[in-house]
């Protein structure tokens, strides 16, 4: 046996950030059980005894707004499964409010952890792809990444950068051999909208009332939630962009997305924002 097939025998490697619940533990899952070996990564590893009792599966410590766990994480991947193919930035969470109400604190926080931990973690992985002259990377960003709902200015500005940095990085990689996909999930039920959400909220501040009850009254209709994927559905939209061998840039991840973008792409701008307006501020 050559060293080229030793390689294509090897199994896939991929590494994971925010594997501790969602579609990063449901991705974990789903590689793992299809024989991958899986890189799962969280911010507390010590609450974890369930994922690494997966044969493929290892669980190290990454905090994507900790530069050092995350240069020691991926050490640790490569020591355990001597490369990586795959990386997979999941990690984030939403913050949802008017905002006017947000402190400094508060965006930045948003920022660090789903845009500059996201630039952190890819650069510390591209030395590896550069050398192997291959990777993909897979940015989990939203549908929320391309059209947006009021009262997640701050969310949909990560996300929207996410897309932006995204496509210009797929550019930039490709003579190099690495790849860069987006995955665009639509609803799914994780923690995201219950723990995963950082509400905007300062007293006195009464205005936006009327806007905030009216998309609150919007997500909490249980018809809503029905259209929800769940997160081993995004993670079989993951296993497609890791493994079709394809250039694709956008996956959209879930029918609720599918639906909303087609209806932006058939609409076009100023009519798709007037059926927003109408559907979630009821004003023609
Ligand atoms: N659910 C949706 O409707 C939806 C829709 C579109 C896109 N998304 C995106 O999907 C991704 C995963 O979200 P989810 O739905 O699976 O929600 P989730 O179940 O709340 O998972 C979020 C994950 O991110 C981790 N995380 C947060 N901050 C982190 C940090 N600083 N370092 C490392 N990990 C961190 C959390 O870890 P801890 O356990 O340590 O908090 C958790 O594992 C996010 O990027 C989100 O924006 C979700």
């Amino acid at each position: 046996m050559n060293i080229h097939s030793i390689n294509t025998h090897m199994s896939k490697t991929i590494l994971i950030t925010g594997s501790s619940t969602g579609i990063g533990r449901a991705t974990a899952t789903y590689f793992a059980n299809h024989g991958w070996k899986v890189a799962a990564t969280m911010r507390t590893p010590e609450k974890e005894s369930e994922l690494q009792t997966h044969e493929n599966i290892e669980v190290f410590r990454l905090d994507v707004t900790d530069q050092h766990s995350i240069d020691a994480a991926i050490a640790s991947t490569i020591e355990a499964f001597g490369k990586i193919d795959v990386v997979l930035n999941n990690a984030g969470y939403g913050t949802a409010g008017p905002f006017e109400a947000a402190t400094k604190d508060q965006v930045k926080r948003q920022f660090d952890t789903n845009l500059f931990g996201l630039f952190d973690v890819t650069r510390a992985a591209l030395p590896h792809f550069r050398e192997r002259k291959s990777g993909l990377f897979i940015n989990i960003s939203s549908i929320g990444g391309l059209v947006t709902l009021p009262t997640f200015s701050l969310y949909h500005s990560t996300k929207w950068a996410v897309e932006g940095f995204s496509e210009s990085l797929a550019y930039e990689l490709r003579p190099l051999g690495i790849h860069v996909k987006l995955v665009e999930p639509g609803g799914v039920s994780t923690d995201f909208a219950g723990r995963s959400l950082d509400f905007l909220q300062k007293e006195g501040l009464t205005d936006y009332d009327p806007t905030i009850q009216k998309i609150t009254a919007l997500f909490s209709d249980p018809e809503r939630s029905l259209s929800y994927s769940s997160g081993e559905q995004i993670a079989e939209v993951i296993f497609e962009a890791a493994t079709d061998g394809k250039t694709q840039l956008r996956y959209l991840a879930g029918d609720d997305a599918k639906e909303f973008w087609a209806g932006r792409q058939q609409l076009g701008d100023d009519a798709f924002h007037g059926m927003i307006t109408e559907r979630f501020l009821g004003e023609g």
